[in-house]
């Protein structure tokens, strides 16, 4: 069974289709890319996954539930984190808080022991903040915990996104465009950072990226977009050759040297 089922999915704003029959299976541990040209409606599929969007046609099935018509905090709940395209940050909190934010939604002690600082909510506070500290020295932010996150260098507040889209513990990490503006350096840096964390926490990943040297060097299987409609799917190989996809893209080359 795929861990994600999308059937025909699709949402339409007045009268543009925005995404349309997208159909999208991704098995346990897959890492897979979702690629297309601007406006082809990547984002808006990860509106559709989170429950931002309800869909106005198809179904989502993850892990076996029914997803559609459930708010973003229960498709989190269930399984699905994300960062953003437009990092969101809480830029006035801490690193550490951004991280330590991404618990509370879980936790599972009772308001009333909160109210009342029980001996188990202190304990339970004492566990996030060691855990967020575990996920900030994986993404090698732990010496900027006590910093305001909007005083973080931008390749590092991206960083920080993934790092708390990752403190919830989900089954699907959703990335869009995770390397966007950063140099050379960072992107190849997270690159190896998004396949360690896949292993490390037995992810399934589906990343949208316009930077073809990062879709090309990782994914495993590529999905791409034009226009709301899916125009291809498959292997690197595939793709990079694939005509539909290199007419969406205007002739450009779709190939690692071009990227
Ligand atoms: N809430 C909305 N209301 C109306 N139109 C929308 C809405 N959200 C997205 N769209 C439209 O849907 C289309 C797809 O947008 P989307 O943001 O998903 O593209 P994208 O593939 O992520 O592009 P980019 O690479 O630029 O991020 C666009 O035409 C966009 O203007
Ligand atoms: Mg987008």
């Amino acid at each position: 069974m795929a861990l994600l089922e999308v059937k025909n999915a699709g949402i339409q704003f007045g009268g543009l289709k925005a995404v349309s029959g997208f159909n999208m299976r991704l098995n346990q541990g897959e890492l897979v890319g979702l690629i297309g040209p601007n406006g082809a409606g990547k984002t808006t599929s990860f509106n559709l996954l989170t429950g931002v969007y309800v869909p106005t046609e198809g179904e989502i099935i993850f892990n076996g539930k029914r997803l559609n018509g459930l708010p973003p905090y229960k498709v989190t709940q269930s399984g699905i984190s994300r960062t953003f395209q437009n990092i969101r940050l809480f830029s006035e909190l801490s690193v550490l808080d951004n991280v330590k934010v991404a618990y509370h939604s879980l936790a599972k002690n009772s308001i009333l022991s909160s109210i009342f600082r029980l001996p188990s909510h202190f304990s339970e506070e004492k566990n996030m903040e060691d855990k967020a500290l575990e996920f900030l020295k994986i993404f090698k932010l732990e010496r900027f915990k006590d910093e305001k996150a909007k005083n973080l260098p931008y390749g590092q507040q991206r960083r920080l996104e993934i790092a708390r889209a990752l403190a919830a513990g989900p089954k699907l990490l959703l990335l869009d465009e995770p390397a966007a503006g950063m140099n050379p350096q960072e992107t190849h840096e997270l690159m190896e950072l998004i396949a360690f964390i896949r292993e490390q926490f037995d992810l399934t990943i589906l990343l949208i990226e316009h930077d073809m040297q990062l879709v090309m060097g990782i994914c495993e299987r590529i999905y791409v977009l034009d226009h709301g409609q899916l125009i291809a799917e498959g292997t690197p190989e595939v793709i990079r050759s694939h005509p539909k996809v290199i007419e969406a893209y205007l002739g450009e080359e779709v190939s690692d040297e071009h990227a």
